[in-house]
């Protein structure tokens, strides 16, 4: 059975930045409060004219040239976003034209903020199994689009990014040992986004009532994941066979500190050994764990070699936890990866589109 490792790594972010300061001039709240209930200072904000698939291919472009792959190796793409373009099609596709991965399957996965890691989960299953090779997985959103700027209960916590991976088949033990997933809907209720689905299509009657913003029970998902952040590890490890002390590093998810510090009080850990980043992007959802992955990396935090364990949770309820080996770039041929994969992608693309535009005319004067 092939081995999944993690072989590639990117984030992108918006380049604009607001601060607690910016906030507390839209609403009622200051930079004091939301830092000592959350540990947030700042979160990026994207532009106008980005979305989750400009973030994702910027991510998943630089990810692609860590792990050493053209956009053609790739043979799945699985965009994890709670914030999808369009409801269809999946923001995945969107993201294989732009980037030119003509041989890849694409689709999205909603598992909210546990979504980045069922993602890899399914991903390296696929790997696992022998079915694929190379895949490329994406956590990308723009939350800021559906945050309400009047609710300071919720307008604190979030922030725009994307993360992506490259998953690799190898013979050689290591990367991805075990994954959990659990979820609960009858807990459904307490953070949601309810217009623009099948059940409140967008009205004038979903727009007036705000049904198209986040809407959060703060304190019940708060106590939700404080139970939930240490079992999912526990159980994750026990799973893999290790023990908390094999592992070097715990990449939880990064809504809030006060979380992630319960969670290493009841994992008996001490904070040196959490990756948070969490005072600088605030809540990106999917994007949340591979942007601190990828910062740990960069820092020389995050090592090849070092066992390390994923853990999140989320709307639905979800939660779960994915430990890994961590690989780094496999050693191959490098090839040298020019902007022109991108380009090229993006002309096959407008071809593509050229010659649906002719054979539409075509067929529409032969009917
Ligand atoms: N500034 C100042 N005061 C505030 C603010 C604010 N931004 N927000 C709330 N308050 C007030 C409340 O009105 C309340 O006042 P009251 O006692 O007079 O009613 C008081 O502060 C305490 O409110 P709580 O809700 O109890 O505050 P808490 O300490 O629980 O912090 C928070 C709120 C930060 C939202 C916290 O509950 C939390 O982080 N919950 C988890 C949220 C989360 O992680 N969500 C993401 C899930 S992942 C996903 O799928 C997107």
């Amino acid at each position: 059975m092939p081995y999944a490792h993690i072989t590639g790594w990117g984030m992108s972010v918006p380049e604009s930045v607001l601060t607690n300061d910016d906030i507390s001039k839209i609403v009622d709240t200051n930079d004091a409060w939301i830092r000592e209930r959350t540990g947030i200072r700042e979160r990026r904000i994207a532009r106008d004219n980005q979305f989750p698939s400009t973030l994702a291919v910027e991510a998943s472009t630089k990810a692609l040239k860590v792990a050493n792959l053209k956009p053609t190796d790739i043979d799945l793409i699985i965009c994890s976003t709670s914030t999808p373009e369009y409801l269809f099609p999946a923001t995945a596709c969107i993201v294989q034209d732009q980037l030119g991965a003509t041989k890849a399957g694409a689709f999205d996965l909603l598992a909210a903020c546990t979504g980045f890691i069922y993602a890899i989960n399914m991903a390296a299953q696929s790997i696992q199994s022998g079915s694929i090779k190379n895949a490329l997985v994406i956590g990308t959103e723009t939350l800021s689009r559906f945050v309400d700027w009047s609710d300071r209960s919720t307008c604190i916590l979030f922030g725009d990014g994307a993360g992506a991976f490259v998953l690799q088949a190898s013979e050689q033990p290591g990367g991805v040992l075990s994954a959990v997933m659990h979820s609960d809907g009858s807990g459904g209720d307490l953070l949601t986004l309810q217009a623009g689905g099948s059940k409140y299509p967008a009205s004038d009657e979903t727009l007036r009532t705000g049904m198209h913003y986040i809407r959060m029970d703060g304190r019940e998902v708060f106590r939700f994941a404080t139970r939930v952040m240490a079992q999912a590890t526990r159980e994750v490890l026990e799973d893999a066979k290790l023990t908390i002390d094999d592992i070097a590093w715990v990449i939880p998810h990064q809504a809030n500190l006060r979380i992630i510090e319960a969670a290493a009080r009841g994992l008996k850990l001490p904070m040196e050994r959490f990756i948070v980043n969490l005072e600088r992007y605030g809540n990106t959802s999917t994007a949340s764990i591979p942007l601190a992955t990828v910062e740990a990396v960069e820092k020389g935090q995050l090592k090849a070699g070092d066992k390390i364990v994923f853990v999140g949770f989320g709307a639905g309820l979800t939660w779960g936890a994915l430990a890994a080996e961590w690989t780094g770039p496999m050693e191959t041929e490098p090839i040298v990866y020019p902007q022109r994969y991108r380009l090229l992608g993006r002309l096959r693309s407008l071809i593509n589109r050229l010659i649906r535009f002719v054979e539409g005319i075509i067929w529409g004067r032969g009917a």
